[in-house]
């Protein structure tokens, strides 16, 4: 680092590096773009114009031995995610990659023992932790307003929000699963982070191929709407539910592709003296179910006795991620903050590796 300057490489061009990554390292102070790199010509021909990047590789390798990067930002293909990380830290540079970070927990151990070894920083890109609305139900949990968590109930249900039909995204050799690999790592992480995780008791999976039942598969959000290079081998709807720490069940429903009039994400947590709603929206899908996103707080009887309302013009989404890029630096800059790190990956990891062992034929 020169001058306390952090010099950050991106690996991995696409969509999310350019619609939030990029932006949210730019508006750190002493924080600048060292290098990109993608393996396609033209996406990186685009983004250093775009960017006015000083370096930039088609290799990876080459980006992670660069002097100039001190911290590198993976945001490849879901299967590349763990090969890409562990080259990073063992060149002792620190990592912030998009999820899923792995597709087993024994790869994401790997990564702590070499974390460890090299004295880096690595932040699984769990970014929807960084939201006010998530952050609100955690402080009402520490004020402990409902007593001990009993149940929780999570979806995150699109009625059209397939990432590209036909890309990577839908094909399970590049992206290792499904529905589940996109959008479950962002809700089995909060579901985690409010029960504050022991154990898993037992695991259960039932999955759904729906792709012929619906007309328009891709998400309205992608500019690409290329339709079915190769048909997707993946679940594009699941129901999940996990046992956990003292009998506490979790149910989880994530979607692509649903019945539902338009998208949502819906936590209920149930604790032994009332419950938790949080009506919101993940993600950058403009189809909103809510016209207003709330969180309630029940007390036993079912009356409401605190109510928080979002402002849903706020662009939430863009923010979760400037705030998770200031994490990432404030981390790296040694400023002692311990919300989420590489465990959080590994239990992620565990509970998804755990559900498609347990999936219902
Ligand atoms: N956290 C979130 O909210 C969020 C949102 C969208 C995507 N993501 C994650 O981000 C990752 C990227 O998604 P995307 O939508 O940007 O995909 P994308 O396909 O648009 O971008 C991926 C880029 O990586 C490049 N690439 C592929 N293999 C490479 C390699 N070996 N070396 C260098 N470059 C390589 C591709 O050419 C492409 O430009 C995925 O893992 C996805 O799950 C996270």
């Amino acid at each position: 680092m020169k001058n306390n300057r952090i010099g950050i490489g991106i690996i991995g061009c696409g969509w999310i590096a350019e619609k939030a990554h990029i932006s949210s390292f730019l508006k750190i102070d002493d924080v600048y773009i060292a290098a990109v790199c993608d393996n396609d010509v033209q996406t990186i021909n685009k983004f250093k114009e775009k960017f006015q990047v000083k370096n930039y590789y088609n290799n990876p390798e080459h980006l992670i031995n660069d002097d100039n990067v001190n911290a590198i930002v993976i945001s490849t293909p879901n299967s590349t995610h763990y090969t890409l990380s562990e080259k990073a830290l063992l060149a002792g540079k620190h990592v912030l990659c998009e999820k899923p970070i792995a597709f087993s927990s024994a790869e994401v151990d790997n990564l702590i023992r070499i974390l460890k070894k090299t004295n880096t920083i690595f932040l699984p890109a769990f970014v929807n932790r960084f939201r006010n609305d998530v952050q609100c139900v955690k402080d009402i949990l520490d004020k402990n307003l409902i007593g001990e968590i009993i149940s929780i109930n999570a979806q995150w249900i699109r009625r059209a929000g397939v990432p590209r039909p036909g890309s990577w995204f839908t094909q399970k050799d590049k992206a290792g699963g499904g529905v589940l690999m996109d959008l479950g790592p962002h809700i089995i992480d909060i579901i985690l982070m409010y029960i504050k995780f022991e154990k898993l008791n037992s695991a259960q999976l039932y999955c759904k191929y729906d792709y012929d039942k619906y007309p328009q598969l891709n998400a309205n959000w992608y500019s690409d709407n290329s339709r079915d290079v190769i048909f997707p081998d993946v679940e594009s709807s699941v129901i999940a539910e996990l046992n956990l720490n003292n009998d506490l069940i979790a149910k989880i429903e994530v979607s692509w592709l649903s019945d539902i009039k338009n998208d949502m994400t819906f936590f209920i947590i149930n604790g032994e003296n009332g419950s938790i709603e949080m009506k919101t929206l993940f993600g950058f899908s403009t189809n909103r179910l809510w016209s207003v996103d709330e969180v309630l707080v029940k007390n036993s009887t079912g009356e409401i006795i605190k109510k928080v309302e979002f402002d849903i013009t706020r662009n939430e989404s863009i923010h979760a991620f400037e705030r998770m890029a200031h994490f990432f630096i404030s981390s790296i800059r040694g400023n002692k903050i311990s919300a989420l790190n590489y465990i959080d990956a590994y239990n992620t990891t565990l509970l998804i590796e755990e559900l498609y062992k347990h999936q219902k034929k």
